[in-house]
């Protein structure tokens, strides 16, 4: 489904990242994405970052040509957008907790606000945290987690995660941020035996399953992701280890 939204708010989450609220009646499920189209640029997937009613929002981390596009939108500029799109978080997975890495964050919000779940938000350093007022006031525990130490937890996601589950059980991890960020929450999570839904990100032309450029193993991570479940996520052999850029090109993340 295409939709033209206006643009009713923009709120600014750090130096580099913005949320664009607007209204739009689909039905969303957290997790899931759209396609935003950019005139003269390009058409990108984007997390839905806020689902209130009527009201969604995307946060947009601006990086290239399109993303610094979208950050010149005001409220009242009207948005082309795609979707929604993929599959989403499964919520009725026990005692959750939910991390956030990043403008990963963003993907994850609504599960936090439509949960209370425990929440880690992760980033690199105190400037780079986005959208901990959200969390703040739906999440039953926030923690924050930065590389340098400038802000919370002196850290990474996955260090935290591990000294939140040597004190309290959960019976599933729910994540989205930096591919390097998952794999480690991955690993960590089949040690000490807790379920994972991770978010992927691959590059997306169609979004809808068609064009076959998200496709990791035998799995499009438009349509069949982009949250995957433990079991599926152990048998993706490019999981952590590589993805392809815009021209079909093998990337390595290490
Ligand atoms: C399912 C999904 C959800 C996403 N959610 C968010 C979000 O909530 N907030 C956010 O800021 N970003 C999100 N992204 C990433 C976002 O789509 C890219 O940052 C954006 O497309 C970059 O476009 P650009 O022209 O600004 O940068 P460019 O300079 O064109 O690209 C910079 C990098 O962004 C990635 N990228 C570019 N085009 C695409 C594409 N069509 N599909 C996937 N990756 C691409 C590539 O890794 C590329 O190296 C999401 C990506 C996916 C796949
Ligand atoms: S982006 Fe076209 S099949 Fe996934």
């Amino acid at each position: 489904m295409t939709d033209v939204v206006t643009i009713k708010e923009v709120v600014q989450e750090c130096y580099d990242t913005k949320t664009f609220r607007f209204d739009w009646d689909a039905e969303v499920r957290p997790g899931q994405f759209v396609m935003v189209w950019v005139p003269g640029v390009d058409e990108i997937p984007m997390s839905v970052s806020g689902i209130d009613g009527g009201t969604k929002s995307i946060t947009v981390k601006a990086i290239g040509e399109a993303t610094r596009a979208i950050h010149e939108f005001k409220a009242g500029d009207r948005l082309r957008i795609r979707g929604p799109y993929g599959n989403g978080y499964d919520l009725s997975s026990g005692e959750l907790l939910i991390i956030g890495g990043g403008v990963g964050t963003a993907a994850v919000m609504p599960a936090v606000t439509a949960t209370g779940a425990d929440t880690i938000i992760a980033a690199r350093t105190s400037n780079d945290v986005i959208m901990d007022s959200v969390a703040a006031g739906h999440a039953s525990n926030l923690w924050i987690a930065t590389d340098d130490g400038s802000r919370g937890f002196h850290g990474n996601a996955v260090q935290l995660m591990k000294e939140r589950m040597a004190e309290k059980h959960y019976d599933c991890v729910i994540a989205c941020g930096p591919e390097v960020m998952l794999w480690f929450t991955f690993k960590a999570c089949q040690e000490l035996g807790v379920e994972c839904q991770l978010s992927l990100e691959r590059y997306m032309k169609c979004g809808a399953g068609v064009c076959g450029c998200c496709v990791m193993d035998d799995s499009r991570v438009c349509r069949d992701g982009p949250v995957f479940r433990t079991s599926q996520l152990e048998k993706l052999t490019e999981f952590g280890v590589s993805h392809r850029d815009e021209c079909g090109r093998n990337i390595r993340f290490r």
